[in-house]
């Protein structure tokens, strides 16, 4: 799906840039250009960031936890 509409950058780029540490907005816009120009995709890459930073997250967590 089409995040950014000025700089044709999709959901599944912003996905594997975060994956690749790209975490903060900020760096997105230096290496995507994402909201680079009218700024209305902005919104949406950072909930795009936010749901894949939990995602990741989530896969490291322990399956199980020691008990004292
Ligand atoms: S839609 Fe992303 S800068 Fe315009």
């Amino acid at each position: 799906m089409y995040v950014c509409l000025c700089r044709g950058i999709t959901d599944t780029q912003i996905r594997k840039a975060v994956q690749a540490g790209k975490t903060e907005f900020r760096q997105l816009k230096q290496s995507l250009e994402v909201g680079a120009q009218c700024g209305k995709c902005v919104r949406m890459a950072m909930e795009i960031i936010s749901t894949e930073l939990d995602k990741i997250e989530s896969d490291q967590a322990p399956l199980y936890y020691e008990v004292a």
